[in-house]
């Protein structure tokens, strides 16, 4: 055990964004919908999508390499890589173990972390702990997706909805009052086939008829999950905020996971957070899952939103598990 108190922060981000983007328009030419339909419905306009041969791990490699950069770190000084992604390279080895060898962070050790688009809240409350307990000084959270490769590109009530991304940050000990002042973290797995890639694992391991029935394809029961997110991030909202002893007024910067205007509205609106207070991207990038918080904190940074030492940041998430949680940090 340390002997110093060590609180954990923020030192470095990174993102990275497949450079193809689909539009609605695109899409009204794959599928029978809209951009009139899609707007309204959920707030997107477009998404990336990564290029054939690109995977998750070359888009976790990108954001790593940025927020290494940021930080000042070299890959040598990594203790702990973990990669939230529910799309991963391969079934294993792990990609946080690629995104190890691809940066070089020899000293690291590496494993990926499932918790749907909670991912990347739940990576940051791991790596917290890992600094807290004074195990490590220098950790590489990442999320990252390539939904688009698990997307049944027939299916208008999914298709529409996501895109590929991905956003890491570096954990550090901070000095107070910077760093990382409550989490918050849940599941529920009787929700878990609301949102599944049935086929592909070993319950249902790929065969010609799971092909041939989609079943390695994401299905959603979308209006369940939007029942589930808005209430599940509410009461992460609020319990993470009573754990770090702050009041809703006092957030200077909410950042929920960007899966759809209505859901972020809603949840803006039961916690009484005005507009300006509320980090919005879903427009441009669809839900990227586990790569959404990060993206949106990152971009929230570079606008100013949020500055250093000053912002006190609420990141609140709800995905596939059922998964939900928050994380209250004074960036
Ligand atoms: N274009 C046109 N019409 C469509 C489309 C589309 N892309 N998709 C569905 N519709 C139709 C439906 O078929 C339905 O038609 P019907 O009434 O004739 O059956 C109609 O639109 C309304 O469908 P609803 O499901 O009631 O639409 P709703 O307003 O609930 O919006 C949506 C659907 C956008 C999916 C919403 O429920 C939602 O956002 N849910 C949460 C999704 C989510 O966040 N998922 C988690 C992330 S995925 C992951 O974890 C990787």
């Amino acid at each position: 055990m340390a002997e110093e108190e060590l609180i954990p922060g923020i030192t470095g981000l990174g993102i990275y964004l497949p450079e193809r983007i689909l539009t609605n328009f695109d899409l009204e030419r794959m599928v029978d919908t809209s951009d009139e339909w899609i707007r309204e419905r959920t707030g997107i306009r477009e998404r990336r999508l990564a290029a054939p041969e690109e995977s998750t791990s070359d888009l976790a490699v990108n954001a790593a390499r940025e927020a290494l950069g940021a930080a000042g770190l070299l890959p040598e000084e990594i203790e702990l890589i973990i990669v939230a992604t529910a799309t991963p390279d391969m079934l294993f080895p792990a990609t946080a173990c690629l995104v190890q060898e691809r940066l070089g962070a020899k000293r690291a050790a590496a494993f990926d972390l499932g918790a749907g688009c909670s991912g990347f809240v739940y990576g940051l409350a791991t790596a917290a702990q890992f600094i807290r307990a004074g195990c490590y000084r220098n950790i590489l959270v990442i999320g990252a997706e390539t939904l688009s490769k698990i997307t049944n590109w027939k299916d208008r009530n999914t298709c529409v909805l996501l895109g590929d991304g991905a956003g890491a940050a570096i954990l550090q000990p901070v000095e107070p009052p910077r760093g990382v002042l409550a989490v918050y973290l849940r599941a529920d797995g009787s929700g878990g086939d609301l949102l599944k890639v049935p086929a592909g694992g070993s319950r249902l391991p790929t065969s010609i008829e799971t092909v041939q029935a989609g079943l390695h394809y994401l299905t959603m029961n979308g209006r369940e999950v939007f029942k589930f997110a808005v209430r599940a991030m509410e009461e992460a909202a609020l319990e993470v905020l009573r754990r770090a002893g702050i009041s809703q007024q006092e957030v200077g910067c909410f950042i929920p996971h960007q899966a759809n205007i209505r859901i972020i509205d809603a949840l803006a609106k039961r916690l009484s957070l005005p507009p300006e207070k509320v980090v919005i991207n879903v427009d441009r990038y669809g839900n990227t899952s586990a790569a959404s918080i990060p993206i949106a904190l990152y971009e929230a940074v570079s606008e100013g939103k949020i500055k250093r030492g000053e912002s006190l940041v609420v990141m609140v998430a709800f995905g596939a598990g059922l998964t939900w949680g928050a994380l209250a940090l004074q960036y």
